[in-house]
């Protein structure tokens, strides 16, 4: 016979109501986790350059933070911010954003207001709090030199440190109106060149290996013939705070 403790106050049976608690917490992480995913399409949508970046992202991110020995909750928010961390760039203009040629100045302030945007855009949702201070800081640098606060270290959150070196080596990837794509041995190297200054050079040798790990599990799953899974359908639940 299945024990079940009553609810005295409103004499339903606990396990039903913790049921139907679950459920819903469940329901509103999935609701989370598809207004993700929709913010991430709309990033890509309006910059051509980053169509297939966050995935990109968010697959090499993950595996750097996991041999990094990363909290579940560290991970969580490594995988989240991975996946948005362009998502303030909503509201900065096509014409700034797609612009052939170098940015003048005051242009790269408004390029470089994509962070704060994608904050308060997220900050909003409680769930996403630490992933919102994390996209904050994708650009600071180890140094120093990085933007909005100039943060140096250990003070840059440790998914805005891994997403900060993953961005950097997939963007040199891409070919972009200014730029031809780089080889993926020139990319290498140039994240080696920039560990301890604008990279942290712990991070930088697990995002090479993670690199190594990704690529071939995709080469191995096209092999195979199988699809490619989408990084939001694969992503750990959220945690309500
Ligand atoms: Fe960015």
């Amino acid at each position: 016979m299945t024990h079940r403790l009553l609810d005295s106050g409103r004499n339903t049976p606990l396990t039903d109501t913790t049921q139907h608690r679950t459920t819903v917490q469940d329901e509103e992480r999935r609701a989370y986790v598809a207004t993700i995913a929709c913010l991430a399409d709309a990033v890509q949508a309006k910059d051509p350059y980053t169509h297939g970046h966050c995935e990109r992202v968010s697959h090499y991110a993950r595996a750097a933070a996991e041999r990094l020995g990363l909290s579940d909750a560290e991970l969580r928010v490594t995988c989240y911010a991975a996946l948005l961390h362009d998502v303030g760039k909503i509201g900065v203009s096509d014409g700034v954003l797609n612009k052939k040629g170098p940015l003048l100045p005051d242009e790269r302030k408004l390029v470089e207001a994509h962070v704060r945007i994608g904050h308060d855009l997220l900050n909003g949702v409680p769930a996403l709090r630490e992933v919102a201070c994390a996209v904050l800081y994708h650009h600071e640098r180890f140094d120093g030199n990085g933007y909005p606060e100039g943060l140096s270290g250990d003070r840059i959150p440790m998914a805005s440190r891994i997403v900060a070196v993953v961005d950097a080596y997939c963007a040199m990837l891409d070919e972009r109106s200014y730029k031809a794509a780089y080889p993926p041995e020139k990319a290498r190297a140039e994240l080696i060149r920039c560990s301890g200054s604008q990279f942290d050079p712990r991070i930088v040798p697990a995002v090479l290996r993670a690199i190594d790990e990704v690529d071939a599990e995709v080469a191995e799953e096209a092999h195979a013939g199988v699809m490619f899974t989408p990084f939001s359908d694969v992503l750990p639940p959220l945690q309500a705070s």
